[in-house]
């Protein structure tokens, strides 16, 4: 199925724009979850506030839907600056970002998302911008071109990735700060589904909440989209009220089970039993059989399924585990 298709899809679609603007939290105070990195942001925040400085360049990286752009946004509004949110991709020449950079006043964030795809003549820029906050321009053509430095303001650079692995090594070293957001527990995910519910006006009790929780593959993004379609459902279908029942007829109808997965996880799981003995399976083998893309599967499918204990990743390849036997109702004993 394609991506932006799938209820519990990762990409960002237009609704969940209109979602995350009003539910995003503007407030570290607000922010759940994300204890690790939330408390050293903190200190970085106060830290360059006491000085009188702007924050250092950070480096957030984890799997899509976690809040790394809502982290930003926090950053700025924490430090009381303007923010510039763009992505690797969109940047398309050395001269769009030159004009971004240029345009940016004192203490500024620059948000990049998607940094991992950034091209490789804009990042050049990138490297002397952010270690000594100055643009090299070449003036001139042949033998009269001579290089022209320009002075920026300090700005800091907010990165966002969810594959620090494929940044290049001069990029990486240039980052101050890097932190690892991770895939929410079930707790953190129910507080942020009853905030949510709270700010749409949705009557919602413990049991609905923890049911859309369990359901929504650890990332807020997916929980807050789950969130909305129970409630067309719980006010056509039942009182408006959001509860147990209402929550685990809702989302069945979603074609969400019962731990978040959809069609497209269940083809993956079955290929892997059903072509490859249940692994060892290299992630090109099994993207060839699914007619998934390698990378897909690896930042979308691959992180909640190794989260929940579906999936294990050895030197030899994937390998289905026990647990993911008995989620399919096949028996583990009869493996090849
Ligand atoms: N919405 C999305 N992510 C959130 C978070 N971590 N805390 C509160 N609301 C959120």
């Amino acid at each position: 199925m394609e991506e932006n298709h799938r209820i519990i899809g990762i990409n960002r679609v237009l609704e969940d724009e209109q979602i995350e603007t009003s539910l995003r939290p503007r407030w570290m105070k607000e922010y759940i979850g994300q204890d690790k990195v939330k408390s050293k942001l903190e200190i970085f925040i106060q830290a360059a506030r006491i000085r009188g400085e702007p924050i250092d360049h950070i480096l957030l990286h984890g799997p899509p839907g976690l809040g790394k752009t809502t982290l930003a946004n926090i950053i700025a509004n924490e430090m009381g600056v303007n923010i510039k949110v763009t992505s690797g991709p969109a940047i398309e020449r050395p001269s769009d970002l030159a004009s971004i950079l240029t345009n940016l006043a004192a203490g500024d964030v620059l948000f990049i998302d998607e940094i991992h795809r950034i091209h490789r003549s804009v990042e050049e820029v990138l490297y002397p911008a952010m270690e000594d906050f100055a643009l090299d321009i070449i003036v001139g053509k042949g033998p009269s071109a001579r290089s022209l430095r320009i002075d920026l303001e300090h700005f800091t650079l907010i990165g966002a990735t969810t594959r620090a692995g494929q940044l290049s090594s001069p990029l990486r070293d240039r980052f101050g700060v890097m932190l690892n957001l991770e895939i929410y527990g079930q707790k953190h995910l129910s507080t942020i589904i009853n905030r949510s519910a709270q700010i749409l006006g949705v009557p919602i009790d413990e049991a609905g909440a923890g049911e859309i929780a369990k359901r929504s593959r650890g990332t807020p993004r997916i929980a807050n989209r789950l969130l909305k379609r129970v409630r067309d459902y719980s006010e056509v279908m039942a009182d408006g009220v959001i509860d147990y029942e209402t929550s685990v007829k809702g989302l069945d109808i979603l074609e969400v089970d019962e731990r978040g997965l959809d069609s497209t996880d269940i083809r993956i799981l079955e290929t892997i039993v059903e072509n490859f003995g249940g692994g060892p399976v290299g992630i090109d083998t099994i993207a060839a059989s699914t007619g998934e893309e390698s990378v897909t599967i690896e930042d979308v499918y691959e992180p909640y399924l190794l989260q929940i204990g579906f999936l294990n990743r050895t030197p030899r390849g994937r390998v289905l585990t026990k647990k993911a036997y008995d989620h399919l109702g096949i028996p583990y004993g009869e493996r090849e």
